[in-house]
């Protein structure tokens, strides 16, 4: 059950992936959590932990590479909330130019500086009840850093021009793809706000880490822009996914998806076949190269290195794929009775691995 998509392959589409007559993964409960798509042991992690905190009011840090789904899982924690009908409102730590900065977060009174002809409720104020996903905080601004960590350490805040004091009724959620640790070190983030941030982690797995959801991924966003497009594109060759499972994907799910939406609409009908592949992607399925090869006077014992180039190839598929032996012998292109046989022989073990 770890991977419906290739059991509808095996059962309905011979070589290919497929969704028709209601049967896909995107039907299937277990292969998704919301609008989550994803079964990989990884992702069933995160899954635990949103169920676990999402009742919470605790703070939450989301962090993994750009594209992984953190603003997702955001949206799952709020939406599982107590909180969740109640506005969940974005505030783009990057985006907010500096002079509009307190309007912006706290609002402002009728009359407060040249322009202001109403009051306006800021993000805080618009999230009362609801929660504020701070996005990218590895980009605040010094002056966003100190006004957030003092909504954060007194709960409140004055719109500006105004007297009163409001209560910030609000959950705060937390993303970024920066590493703030490093950022705090360098003195570009402030060491108190990230302590007050960092109440719970959550790290979203990169997509190379978690090939094993690749084809399930495949079937939903065929079926997405299948039907956003008008096209009829019937499912993907065996080949093409064996080679989207093997490209490391350096922008996530979300280079998945687009890399979907033009191959949907660029081909219309029939399958996706390996050349419709970008080449990118295509490439990812030849042997990498092994770097600069050296041998020294004494000479090198051939088996050995060719023996340790094949251990290393075995171990990096079965961490890609979380160790479902099916799905690393396809990456590698053996029969799965021949990958058994080589894990024994080379003595891998998921615990010596991790
Ligand atoms: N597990 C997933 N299932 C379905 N769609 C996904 C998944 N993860 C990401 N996506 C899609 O990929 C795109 C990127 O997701 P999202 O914006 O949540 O990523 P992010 O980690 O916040 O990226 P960034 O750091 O660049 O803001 C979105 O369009 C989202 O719909
Ligand atoms: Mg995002």
């Amino acid at each position: 059950m770890e991977n419906a998509a290739v059991r509808v392959k095996h059962a309905e589409f011979p070589g290919m992936i497929g969704y028709e007559r209601g049967t896909g993964p995107c039907c299937r409960d277990a292969t998704r959590y919301g609008d989550i798509i994803g079964n990989s042991r990884g992702m069933r992690e995160i899954y635990h932990l949103v169920e676990r905190v999402a009742d919470s009011e605790s703070t939450v840090v989301i962090t993994g590479e750009s594209g992984t789904g953190k603003g997702m899982v955001a949206r799952a924690i709020h939406n599982r909330s107590r909180r969740h009908d109640h506005p969940f409102i974005t505030i783009n730590c990057g985006a907010i130019p500096e002079n509009l900065l307190e309007s912006e977060l706290f609002g402002h009174v009728r009359g407060a500086f040249t322009g202001a002809s109403a009051n306006k409720p800021g993000k805080f104020e618009l999230a009362k009840g609801g929660t504020v996903f701070l996005d990218e905080i590895g980009d605040m601004s010094a002056n966003l850093q100190v006004k957030i960590l003092r909504v954060l350490e007194e709960r409140e805040f004055e719109p500006v021009g105004g007297s009163k004091t409001l209560h910030a009724d609000v959950r705060i959620i937390a993303a970024t793809h920066a590493d703030l640790e490093k950022l705090v070190r360098e003195k570009k983030f402030r060491e108190d706000l990230f302590y007050r941030l960092y109440v719970v982690p959550i790290k979203v797995p990169s997509l190379r880490e978690r090939s094993s959801d690749i084809p399930l991924l495949v079937a939903h966003f065929l079926r997405r822009f299948n039907k956003k497009n008008h096209r009829h594109v019937e499912g993907i060759s065996e080949e093409a996914l064996n080679a989207m499972q093997a490209y490391s994907w350096p922008g996530n799910v979300r280079e998945l998806r687009n890399t979907m939406e033009r191959m949907v609409v660029l081909k219309g009908k029939g399958r996706i076949e390996l050349h419709d592949l970008p080449h990118k992607v295509n490439n990812g399925s030849r042997v990498a190269p092994m770097g600069h090869v050296e041998i020294s006077e004494d000479g090198i014992d051939l088996n050995s290195a060719v023996t340790e180039y094949e251990r290393a190839l075995i171990l990096e598929s079965l961490k890609r794929t979380n160790w479902v032996k099916n799905q690393a012998a396809k990456l590698l292109q053996v029969n799965r009775t021949t990958l058994v046989e080589k894990i024994k022989r080379h003595k891998l073990s998921e615990l010596q691995a991790s």
